[in-house]
């Protein structure tokens, strides 16, 4: 990481905001390698110095992944300046600049999302090259045949796209059954417009997994908490 100015610095890393950060740096909390800094626009490098407030240190942390389970009624962008968005949800102490979700859910599908600032993350996790599915829990307007699940591993045909070969499970049978869906892409609508060329309909849609990582059951829609490295690394694996 680059020298950058220590308000700045505790500012990014959700400590204070930029005015408070150069308060406390004014009174004499703020440290660098043991020394006190009482400049806000002293400078420092956050990956090789140590800085402490109050003697605590500061652990700087380059980016950050959490994992929300999305509500429905909210929308998977950045900002929007009418509608409610994912990031509006976070709690304070999880807020920060940069901030994204990887990959986008319809406003009305629930579930697995990863909000991060790691541009190399995200696109490494929805390129369809790097073999990461997506699962997801469908509630369906109609039953399905062993002929639809051939069409779903064979590729569908989307308005004359051929999708990648995905799969299609029955948990539970019945008028409206609930299935499970793996795709590896992230188009338009894509699960939705997969039952819709099948001449079904999604009424409920959830994700439940990106590679081996499973939603957190633990919580509540609309909550988020940061993912562990294990957790992170096994958006990557299948097991
Ligand atoms: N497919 C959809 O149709 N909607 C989503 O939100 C995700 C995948």
């Amino acid at each position: 990481m680059a020298r950058e100015r220590l308000d700045k610095i505790l500012a990014s890393q959700n400590i204070a905001s930029r005015r408070d950060a150069g308060a406390m740096i004014r009174r004499g909390a703020v440290a660098v390698n043991g020394t006190v800094v009482k400049k806000a626009d002293c400078k420092a490098d956050p990956e090789t110095d140590e800085i402490t407030v109050e003697g605590n240190p500061v652990r700087v942390k380059k980016y950050v992944y959490y994992m929300m389970n999305k509500p429905a009624g909210v929308l998977s962008a950045a900002r929007d300046t009418r509608a409610r968005t994912v990031l509006d949800l976070l709690p304070p102490r999880l807020r920060r600049r940069g901030l994204f979700p990887a990959g986008r859910l319809d406003k009305d599908t629930e579930g697995l999302l990863i909000i991060t600032d790691d541009g190399a993350f995200a696109h490494r996790m929805l390129s369809p090259k790097a073999h990461v599915f997506k699962r997801y829990e469908a509630r369906l307007a109609a039953p399905v045949s062993a002929r639809d699940r051939e069409r779903f591993e064979s590729g569908l045909e989307l308005n004359g796209m051929t999708c990648l070969p995905a799969g299609l499970k029955v948990l539970e049978d019945g008028a409206n059954p609930l299935v499970l869906v793996k795709i590896r892409e992230g188009k338009f609508h894509q699960v939705k417009r997969m039952f819709l060329a099948l001449n079904n309909g999604v009424l409920h849609l959830r994700r439940v997994r990106i590679g081996a990582l499973r939603l957190d059951e633990a919580l509540a829609p609309g909550e988020a908490r940061e993912l562990s490295q294990e957790e992170l690394s096994a958006v990557f694996s299948e097991e």
